[in-house]
Formats: C-alpha cells, sequence, structure tokens
C-alpha cells in the first residue's frame, strides 16, 4: 500500500497494526518526511513502513503497489492539480491495482454533509486553493485521470471513502 502524503503516518501504522500482512510505504514531500519517519519510529511496528521523499504531484512515484491511499490531500489542492495528482497516483499502481481517496465530500446538491459543509469553510480558508469538492467531482477527475469504477462507502465523522480502479 503506498500511502500517499501520509503525514504523520497514522493511517498507514492503523492498518498494519489491523492487517499485519500488509506491507505500507508512505510518500510525504522531503522537508516533511523526516518527521514522518521520527514519528513512525515512535510506534510499534512503525520502523517497517517505509518513507519515501518526493511529490505525490509533480512525481515520479515508485510503481507497482495494489493500493495507493490518499487521505485529506486533494481537498489542498484545486482541479488542474487534483487531476495531476490523480494521474501520478496511478503510474504508482499495479494494474490491477486500485485507489482509494478518504476525505470530506459534499453531495452533489452541496448541501451536505454538515460536516463537509464545516470542513469546506476550513479548506477554504487554509489552503490557497483547498476545498471540499463534490462526489460528482471526484467521479469526473478519477474518469479524466484513468480511473474506473468508483464505489463509495460513507464513513463516520462525516468523511466518504471512493475507491477506484486503474483502469
Ligand atoms: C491534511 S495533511 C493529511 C495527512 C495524512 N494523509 C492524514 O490523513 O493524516 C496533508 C499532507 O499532505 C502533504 N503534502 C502536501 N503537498 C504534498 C505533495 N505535493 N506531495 C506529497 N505530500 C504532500 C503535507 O505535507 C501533509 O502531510
Amino acid at each position: 500500500m503506498l500511502d500517499i502524503a501520509g503525514g504523520s503516518g497514522a493511517l498507514s501504522t492503523t492498518v498494519c497494526h489491523a492487517q499485519p500482512h500488509i506491507a505500507a510505504a508512505i510518500v510525504e514531500l522531503p522537508e516533511v518526511a523526516p518527521h514522518t519517519r521520527a514519528l513512525l519510529d515512535e510506534q510499534p511496528g512503525g520502523s517497517t513502513i517505509e518513507v519515501i521523499a518526493g511529490d505525490a504531484i509533480a512525481g515520479p512515484l515508485p510503481g507497482n503497489f495494489d493500493l495507493a491511499v490518499m487521505r485529506c490531500f486533494l481537498q489542498l489542492f484545486g482541479p488542474e492539480d487534483i487531476v495531476t495528482a490523480l494521474r501520478t497516483a496511478r503510474t504508482a499502481l499495479a494494474p490491477s491495482g486500485q485507489l482509494a481517496i478518504i476525505g470530506y465530500c459534499l453531495t452533489d446538491d452541496e448541501a451536505g454533509p454538515a460536516l463537509a459543509l464545516g470542513a469546506d469553510l476550513l479548506f477554504l480558508n487554509y489552503y490557497a486553493a483547498g476545498a471540499a469538492y463534490r462526489l460528482a467531482d471526484y467521479r469526473a477527475w478519477l474518469k479524466q485521470a484513468g480511473y474506473a469504477e468508483p464505489r463509495l462507502a460513507l464513513l463516520g465523522g462525516g468523511m466518504s471513502l471512493l475507491i477506484a480502479k486503474r483502469a
């Protein structure tokens, strides 16, 4: 599994703890990667997770992962960078690989869920081009970037999980 923009490594450590057969690597910006490494090394089992310094938008990323995960990442950017990031993630996947996007998504009428609306305000204030986008936007960007059959699950805390196959 490649945890794209994995930050503190919380997602990867949780997944590897729950499913020890999964090998995880995290890609983070070069200035952040040493902090990710240090935080992981403090966690039980964290030292088995590889940290790769890189840019998940510009790439290149190492390849052939079964699963790439982006949690609370795409929301930092505008549509153009999002499609580029999705294309870059695709290069990291094995031919049968899948991409999971976890984050706050708005319904297509932009009326909710309430927590995603709150997150939208946060992203608009925090990031130069960030926002909570609609599910329809993610589906269109995934198609544009070479993914198929997106499936949606609603997670706790107002978050969504979109999983798509590399087309
Ligand atoms: C909101 S945090 C989410 C961290 C983690 N995915 C999580 O859910 O806890 C966004 C992360 O994206 C990373 N990031 C931003 N731009 C990036 C890029 N171009 N390439 C790789 N990582 C990037 C930041 O360093 C930060 O750790």
